[in-house]
């Protein structure tokens, strides 16, 4: 297996788009430098292709979860190539946008009203200023990661690691005004005493709460009470952050099984299964301030992204499809462990289950995820300490995955016992968070 033409294309890459084109979780950084192939030329259902033609089966992280159903998906992809023909874009609105707000506000029937975006992060920013207008104040409770703009990054003005907590360490402020210090306050999931710490110090400030739904481990049924006494309390809008939690466990937000009581949630990845598509969903109360305050965008009226969400629907209702996503993801964490405990190596498994992610306990954890990624790609694999699950992938797919598991486990346990896996690593150990690149 070669991959001279992918790591010549990152070479020129590194060079001609500062930083790489981020997604920061596609970065070959955040798998090892060197050796993960990081572009490719074709993707169809579980499998990819890389630069050097180098076909795997893909056990990582799916598009970072933004591919539910499987790469090229000919039911989305047939919806969307119609849509394409038909005109995707011209000087009107494409009347699919109220079919997929109409869709959007049958699965969560106590939201009302719908705004459209392409990406997660802008969605969530929308979601914010919609609960800044609603209420007139500034200050914004969070916990978990929600992307890369102003009104989040805020967060690190103040104390640097406020957001090293929640999911990416090292995200410096550098760019964002200083004066947003103050606006951005991080509490930790299920942490009442920290909520009801922000509420008594700054509730009379507070535009929103805003949170996952789940991440590692569900609510609480305490920290929920005191979710909705703070939020009540405070006058607070509560935001609930379903970018990577939905169309996980149900048809459409996590928090419907969860028990929340959100005013907003946001969804975008697995919505369009690729194909850029974000929608803020909530009570005509909060919403109808979007009326009031200016958010605007020429690509939040292009067809695809409606087409492809209201053909993701059909497809995931149709078909139970977290049914499978679950299945799949608990039959890849017993592999882990199984695989662990027959080799004798140290990992810990967390995650619900179609987002499951595994940590190496042994010194040098990096050093050990980029060998793992070497491994398995020697095996045909694209696989790292996340997986993902997509309904293409099956309990076929799961079965060889975790024999070469097994057989990659074995080989780091040897090589940790003889102190040999830096000297076998082909590429850089993994990054763990952003970190510059050039
Ligand atoms: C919970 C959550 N919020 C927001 C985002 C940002 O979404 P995007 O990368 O589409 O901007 C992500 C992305 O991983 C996410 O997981």
């Amino acid at each position: 297996m070669t991959h001279s033409k992918s790591l010549q294309l990152q070479d020129h890459a590194k060079n001609r788009i500062p930083g790489w084109n981020q997604l920061l979780s596609k970065r070959p950084d955040q798998f090892s430098a060197g050796v993960w192939p990081g572009y490719y030329k074709k993707a169809s259902g579980v499998e990819i292709w890389d630069m050097d033609d180098n076909r795997y089966i893909d056990m990582s992280i799916s598009g970072i979860g933004a591919n539910v159903l499987g790469y090229a998906d000919p039911d989305v992809n047939a919806a969307v190539c119609h849509a394409i023909q038909e005109g995707s874009s011209s000087s009107l609105n494409s009347y699919e946008e109220v079919q997929l707000a109409d869709k959007l506000c049958e699965l969560h029937p106590w939201a009302d009203q719908v705004r459209f975006a392409r990406t997660g992060g802008e969605s969530m920013t929308i979601a914010v200023r919609i609960a800044r207008a609603a209420t007139g104040r500034s200050k914004i409770a969070f916990c978990g990661y929600h992307g890369w703009h102003d009104w989040y990054l805020a967060a690190n003005l103040k104390t640097s690691d406020a957001l090293n907590e929640h999911l990416i360490t090292g995200l410096d402020p550098i760019g964002v005004p200083k004066e947003l210090a103050g606006t951005a306050i991080p509490f930790r999931f299920n942490d009442s005493a920290a909520l009801e710490a922000i509420i008594r110090d700054h509730g009379h400030e507070l535009a929103a709460i805003v949170m996952e739904p789940i991440r590692y481990s569900p609510p609480t049924p305490e920290f929920l009470e005191t979710l909705n006494k703070c939020k009540s309390l405070s006058g607070a809008v509560l935001i609930i952050d379903e970018i990577s939690a939905g169309f996980r466990v149900t048809p459409g937000g996590a928090h419907l099984t969860l028990g929340y009581d959100p005013d907003i949630a946001v969804f975008s990845k697995a919505l369009g299964n690729g194909f850029p598509i974000g929608a803020v969903i909530g009570k005509k109360s909060v919403m109808t301030a979007a009326t009031t305050t200016f958010i605007s965008s020429t690509c939040w009226t292009e067809r695809v992204g409606f087409v492809a969400g209201l053909a993701v629907i059909d497809k995931y209702v149709r078909n139970n499809v977290h049914t499978h996503l679950i299945a799949i993801g608990t039959a890849v964490q017993t592999g882990w462990a199984k695989a662990a405990q027959t080799t004798g190596l140290d990992i810990s498994i967390s995650g619900i289950p179609p987002l499951s992610n595994f940590a190496f306990k042994d010194a040098n954890p990096l050093e050990l995820k980029a060998y793992y990624v070497q491994l398995m790609m020697d095996q045909g694999f694209l696989a790292s300490n996340l997986f993902y699950s997509m309904y293409a992938h099956t309990l076929d797919h799961v079965s060889a995955y975790i024999a070469a598991t097994t057989a990659a486990f074995q080989t780091i346990k040897d090589d940790l016992s003889q102190g040999t896996v830096a000297s076998k690593l082909r590429g850089k150990p993994a990054n763990s968070g952003f970190l510059r690149l050039n």
